[in-house]
């Protein structure tokens, strides 16, 4: 059986760096992956109240719902000073409520981070894992993926110039699917 896997990329821009990079590697992703983006920017900013009194957003629910049927998530993100886009915090709360119901919980994870500048958004990467330990998401370590310099990294049709990049990225998602594997059993 192959493993579903939410790709959440934390840009809403078009052109996104991110968007590509989500895209790369879902194709770079072993046979024992199914992966899918599942998208954050309809998602109304989370409150409370509308959970509290049964009547969650449409929107809310779906994600949700999308997001607890898969076995994994990737999250690829930019940085937006020196954290995670508020779109993406806001798909992770979402996601993180009712109490007692998230949809992380146990659910094996992987985070790549990628910018046009040079520290390859290694703040963000761990802001986001910072809130992954507390929302019970088995992170993988290794390799780390701070991607820098991506403002040049893909050609017109979206593919990676670089051999050695995108070695890498094989690598980054066959250590995810290996990753997948070995912490299946805790998802929740
Ligand atoms: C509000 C905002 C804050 C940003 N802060 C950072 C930052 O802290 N570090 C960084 O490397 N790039 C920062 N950038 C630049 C982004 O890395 C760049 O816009 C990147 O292309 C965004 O990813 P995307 O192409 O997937 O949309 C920021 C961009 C915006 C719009």
């Amino acid at each position: 059986m192959t493993k579903k896997i939410a790709v959440i990329v934390g840009s809403l821009r078009k052109e996104s760096l991110n968007r590509k990079m989500a895209k790369v590697l879902m194709s770079l992703a072993p046979a024992s992956l199914t992966c899918e983006i599942i998208e954050i920017g309809n998602l109304p900013l989370y409150n409370q109240d509308l959970d509290d009194q049964g009547n969650p957003a449409p929107a809310w629910l779906d994600f949700r719902a999308k997001v607890n049927a898969c076995d994994g998530v990737l999250f690829v993100t930019p940085e937006y000073n020196r954290s995670v886009p508020g779109v993406l915090k806001n798909a992770i709360d979402v996601g993180s409520r009712p109490y007692g119901k998230s949809v992380w919980s146990g659910l094996p994870g992987a985070v790549i981070s990628v910018s046009p500048g040079a520290i390859g958004g290694f703040g963000a990467n761990h802001h986001l894992r910072q809130s992954l330990v507390f929302l019970n998401v088995p992170a993988l370590q290794q390799p780390e993926a701070y991607i820098g310099f991506a403002g040049d990294m893909f050609d017109a049709n979206g593919a990676i110039t670089k051999e050695e990049t995108r070695k890498f990225l094989q690598k980054f998602m066959e250590s995810f699917a290996e990753w997948v594997e070995i912490n299946t059993h805790s998802h929740a």
